[in-house]
């Protein structure tokens, strides 16, 4: 069976871009592939989380997966520092990461734009710690949105340059996955750029509906079309892509019509595109209220996935160490 890999940072509650730039995928392929989905927890550490913060906010998206569909019993299901296996292939892996490919990396770039006073060696390597990630269950494909194209594109590079050094095959370099085969980008709800956890213009798995009803109501429009037939705003077409995951595929082309004849009206378009992301979101923000009271079965799952992930990380540890050239006296 086809190896899978993929995580979430746990920098916050996951937001629509999550579930359908991921955990769609994540459910789909637990029915046939062999999964790893984990809690990307070390990776949360370049934004210095308080030590006080830090297990609830892994407990808040091992929740959020539970509840979402992901079925501990199909996938393992792991928190990533439980595998302390993945930061040895780190340190291993970014022998051949060349620094000046990690500073032209998109994500660091904007990260040291936003936030210059910060510029830790942990979001340089990033990438590294991610190619580790995928690599230490020697996965092919990887469920990802958008954003993650080009850390991705490092990771088959970072495979390829392990496997060329040692004249080895042992690496397969993994693609990104997605079902509808574009890798997606979900807007935010400000007008411009992608969903975000930090952006503030997200809806969450852990929103209410009212919650949610306000949000979308709230959601930036423009005046409206003047002309029939004009070209749609980036605003409201980044509405419509939202409508476009979330509603049947008439709706949205009812929406489209309108725009181009000028009848359209936001106020109910908004309505329209609150009422259908409410019908996803609200069993899972029901589930999320279950499930976060059962400590108990929490404890069991992430003990269960973290034996899991680290028998495979252990394996491909030995075997690389092998590679490599280490030996014991
Ligand atoms: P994170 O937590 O930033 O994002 C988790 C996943 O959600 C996707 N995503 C989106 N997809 C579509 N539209 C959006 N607006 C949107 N926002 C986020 C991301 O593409 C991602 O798939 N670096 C990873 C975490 C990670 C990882 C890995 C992933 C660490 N190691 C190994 C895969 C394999 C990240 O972006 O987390």
């Amino acid at each position: 069976m086809e190896r899978v890999v993929s995580g979430i940072r746990s920098t916050g509650n996951l937001h629509l871009g999550n579930y359908f730039g991921a955990i769609r995928n994540f459910i789909k392929m637990q029915e046939n592939h062999n999964c790893y989905f984990f809690i990307a927890d070390y990776h949360s550490l370049t934004t210095h989380p308080n030590p006080k913060d830090l297990h609830s906010n892994v407990k808040q998206v091992l929740v959020e997966y539970l509840a979402a569909g992901l079925d501990p019993e199909k996938a393992t299901l792991f928190i990533q520092s439980d595998v302390p296996e993945v930061a040895e292939l780190n340190l291993l892996l970014s022998m051949n990461a060349y620094v000046g490919e990690l500073e032209r990396t998109a994500s660091f770039k904007e990260k040291v734009r936003k936030n210059p006073n910060n510029v830790n060696a942990g979001l340089l390597t990033y990438p590294v710690l991610m190619a580790a990630d995928i690599l230490i269950h020697r996965a092919t494909k990887v469920p990802v949105g958008k954003d993650q194209e080009q850390h991705l594109e490092m990771c088959r590079k970072y495979a390829r340059r392990f496997n060329g050094m040692y004249k080895t095959e042992y690496f397969k370099a993994p693609e990104p996955w997605n079902f509808g085969d574009d890798l997606i980008k979900i807007p935010g709800l400000d007008g411009s750029g992608k969903m975000g956890k930090s952006e503030g213009n997200g809806v969450y798995l852990s929103d209410t509906p009212k919650k949610i009803r306000k949000k979308v109501m709230k959601a930036v429009t423009d005046a409206g079309p003047t002309e029939p037939n004009s070209p749609v705003t980036e605003p409201i077409q980044n509405l419509f892509t939202i409508m476009q995951v979330v509603s049947e595929p008439d709706t949205l082309t009812h929406f489209k019509e309108a725009y181009a004849d000028c009848s359209i009206r936001y106020g109910d378009l908004k309505k329209q595109l609150a009422d259908d992301i409410i019908k996803y979101i609200e069993p899972i923000y029901n589930r999320i209220q279950e499930i976060s009271a059962d400590e108990a079965y929490l404890q069991k799952v992430a003990k269960l996935g973290a034996e899991k992930a680290r028998e495979s990380a252990q394996k491909t540890i030995r075997e690389v160490r092998e590679i490599i050239g280490f030996k014991k006296f």
